[in-house]
């Protein structure tokens, strides 16, 4: 069905595949630059307002929608869906590109490992090859729950068709707890991607300083992965802090030491313990994850605050977390770390 979205920077006509598919991936798949963070209903980036035609709204009652003016017909355009014809008002500037549209793919459950008593990573294979920057997430549909979900991809390789993402346990959380609950493997589920701006770039990107907490390490993995393929800490240094409530919750912690290991000696790694202190100055298993007690953003804040004089003046800084861990990071990355807003880049979800 054929939908015009009214822009900014002038008028685009997209087709939707059916009604099942919403404003914001029909858009995204027709290679518009269309506003957009989360993808599933939480940031309310993507709002936009029928002018004209039927629509139906998923998730009346999304996060994203505080800000909406419903009685002006302002919606979500990633939890609407067109019910006909209809014309959208998208207040932003919007292109259109040519490569790397994110699209529907669809794969199988492969792979489940336990991480911790909460933590889980799972593999997908997929039908056929998808490439994707390190950083990116996909959101996930798993048949029989109702809407998706949004994961950062934890490996990186150019062009693969096995992606590996992470999962926190929610109590409540649909697919956590169906993840969580009984053996995955083998089941069927689509995929929309890949999506997000929070990416690595290696040609321009100078020091990396990433904080993140909970399942947040995801997209940083496939970042420090293609920065130590990439041979970028050979000229850039880096600086993690990772935040978990006890030393029993971290997760990943014998990846990290290999990364750190291959980035000899450029990327440091801290552990930040919210809800302990500290039991000694490094993991138990390894000298190269260091530990220190207190909120993520704190013990951020306290190691910036006699690095950043010597970061390069390209240094980008990476945030994912919850977004009150998010907003207190980028604060600490804009004061502490004297980074400019336009070099920080980050990854809200909730
Ligand atoms: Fe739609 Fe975040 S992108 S609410």
């Amino acid at each position: 069905m054929s939908i015009i979205l009214q822009t900014k920077s002038g008028e685009f006509r997209i087709d939707a595949e059916d009604d099942s598919e919403t404003l914001l991936f029909a858009g995204l798949k027709a290679g518009l630059t269309l506003p957009y963070e989360c993808a599933t209903g939480s940031c309310g980036t993507c709002r936009a307002r029928v002018m004209r035609g039927d629509v139906n709204d998923a998730w009346p009652e999304a996060p994203g929608t505080r800000q909406l003016k419903r009685h002006k017909g302002d919606v979500l355009m990633c939890q609407t869906r067109a019910r006909g014809e209809c014309l959208i008002r998208v207040p932003a500037v919007v292109d259109r590109k040519s490569e790397n549209a994110p699209r529907r793919i669809t794969g199988k459950i492969d792979q489940l490992n336990r991480l911790n008593r909460d933590v889980m990573d799972f593999v997908v294979a997929l039908e056929d090859e998808s490439a994707f920057a390190a950083g990116q997430f996909m959101v996930v549909n798993v048949p029989g729950l109702a809407g998706g979900r949004a994961y950062s991809m934890v490996n990186y390789e150019p062009q693969t068709d096995r992606l590996r993402f992470v999962v926190k346990r929610k109590p409540g959380g649909g697919f956590s707890e169906w993840l969580f609950g009984e053996d995955a493997t083998g089941t069927k589920i689509s995929l929309f991607g890949p999506l997000g701006k929070a990416t690595f770039q290696p040609a321009t990107d100078g020091d990396l300083i990433f904080i993140t907490g909970g399942s947040g390490i995801a997209g940083i993995m496939s970042i420090l992965e293609h920065a130590v393929r990439s041979g970028h800490f050979s000229a850039s240094r880096g600086q993690l802090f990772f935040g978990v409530r006890t030393l029993e919750d971290a997760f990943y912690v014998q990846e990290l030491a290999a990364l750190a290991e291959r980035s000899n000696g450029a990327l440091s790694v801290t552990l930040a313990l919210s809800h302990e202190a500290a039991p000694s100055n490094t993991h138990p298993t390894s000298d190269l994850i260091q530990l220190s007690g207190g909120f993520v953003h704190d013990v951020a804040a306290r190691s910036l605050a006699t690095t950043a004089q010597s970061v390069s003046d390209e240094a980008i800084g990476f945030v994912a977390g919850p977004p009150a861990m998010v907003d207190g990071a980028i604060r600490v990355l804009l004061g502490d770390g004297n980074l400019p807003p336009d070099r920080i880049r980050y990854d809200k979800f909730s």
